[in-house]
C-alpha cells in the first residue's frame, strides 16, 4: 500500500515529513500560461472540456513544488443543474439569472446533478490519472450558504441585502434552500470523489457576513449533517471560513476535519479555540507585494504562532490576487519548506 499523500496525512493529524503546501486560485489569471489559454475560450467553455481544465489545473503543478491540484472548476457550477442561467461578465464577475421566486425553486434530483455535472468528474479522473500518488487531488463546491447568496443576490454583493431579507423575513424558505442545495452538494462532491478527488473542500466565503447567532441558527444544522455525510465519503473535508473569528468555536464544532482560516485571525487564536488541524493563513497581499525578506518573516511567523510540527496545511487567507508575480510563489514554497528557523 502506498503512504498516503503529505496533505492527507496533515488532514489526520499525522507527522509529516515537511509542511504540506498549496494555494487557493493556484490556477487562474496570475498565470502567463493560463491568460494565454484563456485568450481563445471563454471560462465556461474552459471548465466544460476536461483537455482545458486537466491542463489549467495541472499548470501551476508543473513551476511549483505543491502539495495538492485543485480541480478547475467554480463553485456556482452547481446553479446551472437547477436550472439558472450562469455568465462571467469580464470585470463584474458572475451574474445568476433566470430563477423563479425564492418560494418557488425546486431541487433537482441527485441523477440530474450528477448528469450536468458529469464533465468535472471527467476533469478529476484525468488529473488524478496524470499525477504523481503523492500528490493530493482537491475536489470541491460552494458551501450551501455563499452558493444561495449569489442565488439570491444575482452576483457579488457587499451587504446580501436579498440573502438576509429572505433569512429574516420567511426563514422556512431559507432553510429549505439550505437544505436543498446541501442535498445537491452532497451528490456534486460524491461524484468528485468517485472520479478519484482525495480530499473535498467547501468554500463558504460568504459566510462570514452573519451574526454567530444566525450562524448557529441557521446554517450550523445544516452544515453538520452536510460535512458528516461528505465524511462518510470516506475523504477528509476542509471547510473554508474566512471572516468568522468571533465565532471560529461554532465553525469548528460543525465537524470539518481541517478549519480553513484567513489572516484576519492569529494561528494562536485559532488553536486556543481548540481547532487541532488547519489550513492557512497568509494574506494573499504580502504574496503579491513581497519584498522576499517580507514574505518569509510572515511565514516564519505563521509556522511559530501555530507552534507545532503537524496539523498544519499552509495556504493563503483567501485567494491568489491576480496581480502576484509568478516568483513570489516560488519564494513562499520556499520560505514554507525552510519551516520555522
Ligand atoms: O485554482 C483554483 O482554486 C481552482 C478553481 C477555482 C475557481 N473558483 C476558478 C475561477 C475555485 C476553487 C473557485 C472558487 C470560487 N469561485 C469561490 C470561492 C473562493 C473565493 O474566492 O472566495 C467563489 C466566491 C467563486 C465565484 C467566482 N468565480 C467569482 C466571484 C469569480 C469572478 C471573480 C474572479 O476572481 O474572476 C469567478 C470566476 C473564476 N473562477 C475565475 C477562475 C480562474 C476567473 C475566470 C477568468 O476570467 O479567467
Amino acid at each position: 500500500m502506498k503512504e498516503p499523500a503529505r496533505l492527507i496525512r496533515a488532514c489526520a493529524g499525522q507527522p509529516v515529513d515537511r509542511l504540506p503546501v498549496w494555494l487557493m486560485r493556484q490556477a487562474g489569471r496570475y498565470l502567463p500560461e493560463y491568460r494565454k489559454l484563456r485568450q481563445g475560450h471563454d471560462f465556461l467553455a474552459m471548465c466544460e472540456r476536461p483537455e482545458l481544465a486537466v491542463e489549467v489545473t495541472l499548470q501551476p503543478l508543473r513551476r511549483f513544488d505543491l502539495d495538492a491540484a485543485i480541480i478547475f472548476a467554480d463553485i456556482l457550477l452547481l446553479v446551472r443543474a437547477l436550472g439558472a442561467d450562469l455568465a462571467y461578465e469580464e470585470g463584474a464577475g458572475p451574474r445568476i439569472s433566470g430563477l423563479p421566486a425564492p418560494q418557488e425553486i425546486s431541487f433537482p434530483s441527485a441523477a440530474r446533478v450528477t448528469e450536468a455535472l458529469s464533465f468535472v468528474a471527467e476533469t478529476v479522473r484525468r488529473v488524478r490519472a496524470e499525477l504523481a500518488t503523492d500528490k493530493a487531488v482537491i475536489g470541491f463546491a460552494g458551501a450551501p450558504f455563499t452558493v444561495l447568496s449569489y442565488l439570491l443576490e444575482g452576483g457579488p454583493s457587499t451587504d446580501f441585502a436579498q440573502t438576509k431579507a429572505l433569512m429574516n423575513q420567511d426563514a422556512d424558505t431559507f432553510s429549505r434552500l439550505l437544505s436543498g442545495l446541501a442535498e445537491m452538494t452532497v451528490a456534486y462532491l460524491a461524484l468528485q470523489v468517485r472520479a478519484g478527488a482525495d480530499v473535498v473542500q467547501l468554500f463558504d466565503s460568504w459566510v462570514g457576513a452573519l451574526a454567530p447567532s444566525d450562524f448557529s441558527a441557521f446554517v450550523a444544522p445544516v452544515l453538520t449533517a452536510l460535512i458528516s455525510r461528505l465524511k462518510a465519503l470516506g475523504v477528509p473535508v476542509i471547510y473554508f471560513a474566512p471572516q468568522t473569528a468571533g465565532y471560529l468555536d461554532q465553525v469548528a464544532a460543525t465537524g470539518p476535519d481541517v478549519v480553513s482560516v484567513d489572516w484576519r485571525v492569529s494561528l494562536a487564536e485559532v488553536r486556543r479555540q481548540g481547532i487541532r488541524i488547519c489550513q492557512g493563513n497568509l494574506d494573499p497581499a504580502v504574496l503579491r507585494d513581497g519584498p522576499r525578506s517580507r514574505i518569509d518573516h510572515e511565514v516564519r511567523r505563521i509556522l511559530a504562532e501555530w507552534g507545532g510540527r503537524t496539523g498544519l496545511i499552509f495556504n493563503l487567507g483567501h485567494g491568489v490576487d491576480r496581480r502576484t508575480p509568478v516568483h513570489h510563489i516560488n519564494w513562499l514554497i520556499d520560505a514554507v519548506h525552510r519551516g520555522p528557523r
